[in-house]
């Protein structure tokens, strides 16, 4: 009996639990697929080393999972119109900023979606700098922002450290910065230290931002939200409705585990969300990326099931570590920052990591000498992997400078 294509396709939609699973299995495939992509150096122009059979990769602040079952449903039951043009099938990706806008208390006007929470950071940067409006980051922080202010746009960039002691985001010693800047980037939590800053501090912040240098933008990057557990910490999103020229970013790329499928959205008052939009591509978001979002956001049940097992995890590896004598910074995301310097810089850790099959994550400057970042794969991966980062690093019998063990 010939099946069509068609027939196929939609066949994918039904009998939906089993295609999930497999869909998840199917993540054995991951080190086949990103050798294929290195040796053919189409990996976005980044060359991911070779990965060893059987490599556990806790370098990228994935979700080890992949998406829900909501979403992938979701994502299987559109391919039979993936001829038709976002704007011509269903669900809109007014559905979405729809939906976004309901589910924050806000009107379509105010979000803007992007491919990743990426296509946010780099069009805040086009927006709100220029060659005379510098942008104002936290340093070490995440790195798109200054990456494409400095290097493609060729705009100026000002950064204050990081505290010294917690590796929290030093609010205070970025103010001195803002008076003239195009763009304050605050990551919350921040990333790599994986470390945030209380509700009050950011209210704080922006207003004091505001107060010096009115026409400064602030974006408020909250990709890892989802994993706080600490209840000092809120969403600056009712900030930004209520105050021109803030703007919080928001991903489907970390706990909703759908970082390959791209797709991430600002929210702000409705003139800056305007100017945001009017620098996007034209039907930038696809119909599986809208479609699975929808449906992750009708399933939030999912999402708190994920930051548990996310935090169990995040326990029992910081644990392993504080046995090991290595300290870690508070961490309120699915990566930690972990100090291992009195024993190995971090490039050093992820070599001898690699050479065991765990592939931890890259230099964070100006920590790459004493800090590593090891994202959060499942229970399982961290027990493998904490077995290896205890023959790598050795207990450590110091606790000051010098070298341990
Ligand atoms: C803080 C932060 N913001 C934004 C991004 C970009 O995420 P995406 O473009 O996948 O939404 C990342 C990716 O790791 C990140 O760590």
């Amino acid at each position: 009996m010939s099946v069509s294509r068609r027939g196929f396709l939609q066949g994918l939609g039904v009998g939906r639990t089993s295609h999930a699973s497999a869909f998840i299995a199917a993540r054995g495939h991951e080190e086949y697929v990103a050798e294929a992509m290195q040796q053919q150096g189409r990996n976005g122009g980044m060359q991911r080393p070779a990965l060893p059979p059987g490599a556990i990769r806790i370098s990228s602040n994935e979700n080890p999972l992949g998406p829900g079952k909501a979403a992938i449903d979701a994502i299987l039951g559109r391919f039979p119109e993936a001829n038709r043009y976002p704007f011509n099938s269903s669900p809109l990706d007014a559905d979405l900023e729809i939906l976004l806008a309901k589910l924050n208390t806000a009107k379509r006007e105010n979000v803007v979606l992007g491919v990743g929470s990426q296509e946010i950071l780099k069009n805040a940067a086009r927006v709100f700098m220029s060659p005379t409006k510098h942008l104002v980051i936290p340093s070490p922080t995440y790195g798109d922002p200054a990456g494409f202010a400095q290097n493609v746009l060729k705009y100026t960039v000002k950064s204050a450290p990081v505290e010294g002691k917690t590796l929290k985001t030093d609010l205070a010693a970025l103010l001195p910065h803002v008076k003239g800047a195009g763009l304050v980037y605050i990551c919350n939590p921040n990333n790599p230290t994986a470390t945030i800053n209380s509700a009050q501090e950011i209210k704080d912040f922006i207003a004091e931002v505001k107060k010096t240098s009115p026409t400064t933008a602030i974006l408020i990057d909250e990709a890892y939200c989802d994993y706080v557990s600490d209840p000092g910490f809120q969403t600056a999103i009712p900030i930004a409705l209520t105050t021109p020229g803030v703007l919080v970013a928001r991903t489907f790329s970390k706990a909703y585990g759908m970082a390959g499928v791209r797709i991430g959205y600002a929210i702000g008052d409705a003139a800056t969300v305007k100017k945001m939009a009017a620098y996007k591509m034209p039907y930038n978001v696809n119909t599986f990326g809208v479609a699975a979002a929808i449906a992750s956001l009708k399933d939030p049940q999912h999402i708190k099931e994920e930051a548990a097992r996310n935090k169990a995890v995040r326990d029992f590896t910081v644990k392993a570590l504080a046995d090991l004598g290595y300290t870690s910074t508070d961490s309120q995301t699915n990566f930690i920052f972990t100090d291992i310097g009195k024993t190995m810089t971090a490039a050093a850790f992820r070599d001898a990591c690699a050479a065991k099959g765990i592939m931890v994550g890259r230099d964070f400057p100006p920590l790459e000498k004493t800090w590593t970042r090891i994202s959060l794969g499942t229970m399982e991966e961290m027990q493998k992997a904490t077995d290896v980062f205890r023959g790598v690093l050795k207990p450590s019998t110091t606790t000051s400078s010098g070298k341990g063990q």
